[in-house]
């Protein structure tokens, strides 16, 4: 291999693995860290509101992303009708939960949280905390 065939290969094998390195970022960003749609809010006064459309198709799990809180929050159209909202700390050491299946995991010290924020596994013995969510015309209004 002389040097502009190995300078060629190079450049391209670079081009490559830029081109890989992007599309992974943008999509892991897209994704959030549950794999799961992540839709981003602003509060206003302690609250947030969500178009009561984003849970039709289907879509009865929203992940909550508010700018300026510490926590997502995960928002649940139950089969019911009504909804549920609770906030992704850990009762434990206030460490954010992740999704896992269809409950909750805390990467601290390992709790374990069931889809309605019953303890499943300590060390944690308290369960998620729950938010007021109320229907107000076509919007879901989540307190903080
Ligand atoms: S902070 Fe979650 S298990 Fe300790």
């Amino acid at each position: 291999m002389n040097r502009r065939s190995f300078l060629k290969q190079s450049c391209g094998a670079c081009a490559a693995m830029s081109l890989g390195a992007l599309l992974g970022s943008s999509l892991l960003e897209s994704c959030g860290s549950t794999g799961l749609g992540v839709l981003k809010a602003s509060q206003t006064d302690g609250k947030v509101s969500i178009p009561l459309t984003q849970f039709d198709g289907g879509h009865s799990f929203q992940l909550l992303r508010v700018s300026n809180y510490n926590y997502d929050i995960a928002v649940q159209k139950k089969d019911d009708g009504t909804y549920s909202a609770m906030l992704l700390m850990c009762t434990h050491a206030r460490h954010p939960l992740t999704k896992a299946g269809s409950g909750y995991y805390c990467t601290l010290h390992g709790s374990k949280f069931a889809a309605d924020g019953k303890v499943e596994k300590g060390p944690a013995s308290k369960p998620m905390v729950h938010l007021p969510a109320i229907v107000a015309g076509d919007q879901l209004v989540v307190t903080l």
